[in-house]
């Protein structure tokens, strides 16, 4: 089983992540991220610190790096029967590029999705961090260039259209609460949906 967390910057992934970790409700799990930790994802962390940098460009940084990082740890660890948490995924190219993209494009989501589609491995089920775009570039200090108010309002649009899209893959999150609460729930989420593993 594949469960993927997202959010906007500042929604507290991270926390939730090492509170999964740490859980004993959770069965063992590979946990992953993306950008990955290679040098595909030591790629992207260049563009992302190059406010000049071409976003279609930049998507297909991205994409490489999702496509490494499926071919070598997703799609093996899934094999291996195992369950595996990820902290950004494919919603996050759709969402972010999507609107990276969005004076390029006249559907720019489904752009980047058509990019995937024909050789990514969709999430089972997707957690997402609900946070107004104030409140998260406050709380990640705004500091890339995708972390800005306005760029995070497009983000925050794209995310609900994914949600629109598939109600059913994701699990919604008020990520406003204060951060135990936040943790508590996506927690029970995920030892919920992955009891029997
Ligand atoms: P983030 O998870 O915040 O990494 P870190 O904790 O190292 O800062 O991701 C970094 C940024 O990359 C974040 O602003 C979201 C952006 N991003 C995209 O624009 N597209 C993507 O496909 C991914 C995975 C991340």
């Amino acid at each position: 089983m594949l469960v993927t967390l997202e959010g906007l910057d500042g929604s507290g992934k991270t926390s939730c992540i090492g509170a999964l970790k740490a859980s004993p409700s959770i069965p063992a799990a590979t946990y992953t991220r993306e950008p990955t930790h290679t040098w595909y994802g030591e790629a992207v962390r260049r563009s992302l610190n190059d406010d000049d940098a071409d976003p279609l460009a930049e998507l297909f940084l991205y994409t490489a790096d999702h496509a490494a990082h499926l071919a070598d740890v997703i799609r093996p660890a899934l094999d291996r029967g195992e369950l595996v948490v990820s902290d950004r995924y494919s919603d996050s190219r759709y969402a972010y590029q999507g609107a990276s993209l969005a004076d390029r494009f006249e559907t720019p989501v489904e752009f980047v999705r058509e990019l995937h589609r024909p050789w990514t491995r969709p999430p089972d089920v997707t957690v997402y961090l609900d946070i107004d775009p104030e409140t998260a570039a406050e709380r990640s200090g705004a500091t890339n260039k995708f972390e800005r108010v306005s760029h995070l309002e497009r983000v925050r649009e794209n995310y609900e259209r994914l949600l629109a899209a598939e109600p059913d893959r994701f699990v919604r999150v008020d990520a406003t609460e204060p951060e135990e609460t936040v943790v508590e729930r996506v927690v029970e989420a995920v030892a919920q949906l992955t009891a029997g593993e």
